[in-house]
């Protein structure tokens, strides 16, 4: 199958570099960030333990070939700047496994983030380079694997821990819209539409809600507000 280029787009220039290299930055830190939080949620839940070790396995893979996006466009990715974005998520996550919580962690890995990764790749394949378009269209199929894993033990748990679930969800949201307000230009500037993102971020965890349990009504509550009022302050 031969990958097609979308027709408008200069990979070469220096402002589509630029910006690709804060956008790879966020993507290589965000897998492997995810890397982290699957295998920091094996050792919390030893049950699962051998599935979240695979999924971990995958996001390390993932980084990786991301890595190699960068490298193929020579492009060095912006860590130090990813890196300050997705710290106030993943210190979320940590201090909450330290404190025997399962759900927000869940919650943050295996909803948001994850519901963003599939957002976030879905617009940006039409846009991407042949290399990266390759890979990318791969790594989808993976994040959905990752939020089926979160969207079934909350479906499971959804009785008991309902509330925690809605409030983890009101929580993180603004942090996590916040990385996107500080990505906008930049996604801008490599062909993807920002409002896209958020609409398509906006429906997979609405759908991901739904699944686990809450109703339409709820749903509105915890997400579609939450992205309004971020959307607000743009
Ligand atoms: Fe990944
Ligand atoms: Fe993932």
């Amino acid at each position: 199958m031969t990958l097609s280029t979308a027709p408008n787009i200069d990979y070469s220039t220096e402002a589509y570099r630029r910006a690709y290299a804060l956008i790879n930055g966020v993507v290589i830190m965000g897998e492997n960030h995810a890397d982290h939080h699957f295998r920091l949620l094996a050792d919390a839940i030893p049950a699962d333990r051998e599935e979240l070790l695979a999924l971990a396995a995958m996001e390390a893979r993932h980084a990786r070939e991301f890595v190699g996006c960068g490298r193929n466009l020579r492009v060095q990715a912006d860590i130090p700047l990813a890196r300050k974005l997705f710290q106030p998520l993943h210190d979320s996550l940590t201090s909450a496994l330290e404190q025997g919580d399962l759900v927000r962690p869940l919650v943050i890995q295996c909803l948001i983030i994850e519901c963003f990764a599939i957002a976030a790749y879905h617009c940006y394949l039409p846009v991407a380079d042949p290399y990266a378009k390759g890979i990318t269209t791969w790594v989808i199929d993976d994040e959905h694997l990752h939020l089926n894993y979160g969207e079934q033990w909350l479906q499971r748990n959804f009785s008991s821990h309902r509330e925690a679930i809605a409030e983890a969800c009101r929580r993180e949201l603004p942090t996590t819209l916040t990385i996107l307000q500080e990505l906008w230009s930049d996604l801008e500037a490599i062909g993807i539409a920002p409002e896209a993102l958020v609409a398509e971020f906006n429906c997979l965890l609405n759908d991901s809600l739904g699944a686990i349990g809450f109703q339409p009504k709820e749903v509105m509550a915890i997400s579609t507000s939450a992205v309004a009022r971020a959307l607000a302050h743009l």
